[in-house]
């Protein structure tokens, strides 16, 4: 199960394998914050709760946006966090601004 939370609205959906947090979120209907989708500005970041091991290691765009203590705290960008296990994922999107 994927719980996702954006804004106001939060949804709890069947995780899909190998989609993003975002694309997952934006299909729930979940109100997420994002601008570029391909890992520059950040408005996607989100808080993994829960299941962080069931996600691909953080992309070369994460090490360059967030570094490694934001990666260390649990924060993923969600456009390039992909679900890679089935399983329990609770993400929460926090933007910077
Ligand atoms: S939407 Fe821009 S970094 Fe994810």
């Amino acid at each position: 199960m994927l719980n996702l939370k954006g804004r106001t609205v939060a949804r709890s959906v069947e995780e899909r394998l190998g989609s993003t947090l975002l694309e997952q979120a934006l299909a729930a209907g979940v109100d997420w914050s994002f601008n570029c989708s391909r890992g520059t500005c950040a408005r996607c970041r989100c808080f993994v709760q829960e299941g962080a091991d069931l996600l691909e290691e953080p992309t070369d765009a994460e090490w360059d946006r967030l570094g490694p203590d934001e990666l260390d705290e649990g924060y993923r960008l969600g456009c390039q966090a992909v679900v890679k296990k089935p399983g329990d994922i609770s993400a929460v999107n926090r933007t910077y601004f």
